[in-house]
């Protein structure tokens, strides 16, 4: 039966990156025989233009209808100064919440093309293969209250770091189900030296740890975290963190593949349609030029065919047709920047990966 897809293209390079990468997904029937059909939403700031909300209920009903979503960013200057609950990122947030996806994976894996021209040490860089598990429904994005204030006639502003016990536990539990299958190692990453929250956050993956024997669990200081990031990334296998501290050590380790371009994500809920995504922002200063890298966004969609379809093979194509193309010397100008290439554009890459998928659906047959 052909899978559901609601596809939320959102501003920015957004648009240009997943029109793309459907492009390449509509190949799925012709070269493997796979029937995906795709519907569109609207999010963020074209939501906004349009129906004066960043979530219309209508894209909430079309994701919850779908096997899945993909994504491809939100946000944009247009929209930087409107009021809080008119910002595109509430239209992420608030489709995070309401889909439950409380468990955001965003893999970090050395890619073999780009090794030698990383902007770290080859040696730092080669066998770096970690994945960042960060939690995506709670602490300071979604505690109240979040508001101005005026205390003793001074103003003042206060955010919320909350979590239940049971949303710890959920995150910890899914990293450790994950390490299982990889090298059995958990990272877990929080600041107890002074938040209360991190306290009860390494409490809980003490406990965690008591059902999961097979697996090491390490405690580490976010700072320190940072630091280890950059010193010796391949210590690490899973690292798992709270809503901010996860957001801001994946566009560090971003680096440890070449771009920010480069980085794919899911989130996933207990039961339910997953959201895929690139880590990457609508990108405003080159919005419109055709110099987007699309493979985050194609990266995000081979997680998709993988976590929420099961089409292994498919994803490992995908890939592996990502891949082919960086060997073969085709890169946008944020990865030509370390590579020396000539910069190629959006539409030459995209047309390369689907060249070089044809070619590996042809081998594996
Ligand atoms: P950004 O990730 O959009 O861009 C950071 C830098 O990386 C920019 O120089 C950009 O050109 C570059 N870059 C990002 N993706 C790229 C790609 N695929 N190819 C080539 N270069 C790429 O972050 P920002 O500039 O801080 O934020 C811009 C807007 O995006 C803001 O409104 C922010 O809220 C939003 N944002 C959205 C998401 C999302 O939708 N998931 C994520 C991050 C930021
Ligand atoms: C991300 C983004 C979002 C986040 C923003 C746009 C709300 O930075 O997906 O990493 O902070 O989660
Ligand atoms: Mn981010």
């Amino acid at each position: 039966m052909a899978k559901k897809v609601a596809v939320l293209p959102g501003d920015g390079i957004g648009q240009e990156i997943v029109e793309g990468t459907i492009r390449i997904l509509k190949q799925f029937e012709e070269v493997f025989g796979r029937s995906i059909t795709f519907e569109y939403g609207l999010i963020g700031g074209h939501a906004i233009d349009e129906k004066n909300n960043p979530l219309p209920e209508e894209t909430v009903r079309l994701c919850q209808e779908s096997d899945a979503v993909l994504l491809g960013a939100v946000g944009g200057p247009k929209w930087d100064n409107n009021p809080s609950d008119l910002r595109p990122e509430r239209g992420l947030l608030g489709i995070r919440k309401a889909l439950g996806l409380f468990a955001n994976l965003r893999p970090v894996q050395a890619i073999p093309a780009l090794i030698s021209s990383s902007t770290l040490k080859e040696d730092v860089v080669k066998d770096v293969d970690l994945l960042i598990v960060r939690e995506l429904t709670g602490g300071l994005y979604f505690g109240e209250p979040s508001e101005r204030r005026s205390v003793n006639g001074e103003e003042a502003v206060v955010d919320t770091l909350f979590y239940t016990r049971r949303e710890i536990e959920r995150i910890l539990r899914k990293g450790f189900e994950l390490a299982r299958v990889r090298r059995k190692k958990v990272t877990s990453v929080d600041k107890a030296n002074v938040l209360e929250s991190s306290k009860v956050w390494r409490e809980v993956a003490n406990e965690v740890a008591q059902d999961y024997p097979d697996v090491t669990l390490e405690h580490l200081l976010v700072d320190n975290a940072a630091m280890q990031l950059i010193r010796r990334p391949d210590q690490f296998d899973v690292i798992v963190t709270e809503n901010l501290f996860g957001d801001i050590l994946s566009d560090e380790a971003s680096m440890l593949t070449g771009s920010l371009g480069m980085l794919p994500s899911a989130s996933l809920s207990e039961e339910g349609p997953g959201l895929f995504e690139p880590v990457h922002g609508s990108a405003p200063d080159i919005a419109g030029k055709n110099e987007a890298n699309p493979m985050a966004m194609l990266l995000s969609a081979a997680m998709m065919l993988k976590y929420a379809f099961g089409w292994e093979r498919e994803a490992d194509m995908l890939e592996q047709a990502v891949f082919r193309t960086l060997e073969s010397g085709v890169c946008t100008g944020d990865l030509a920047g370390v590579t020396n290439a000539e910069p190629a554009s959006t539409e030459t890459v995209l047309a390369e990966v689907e060249r070089q998928l044809k070619e590996v659906a042809q081998l594996t047959k």
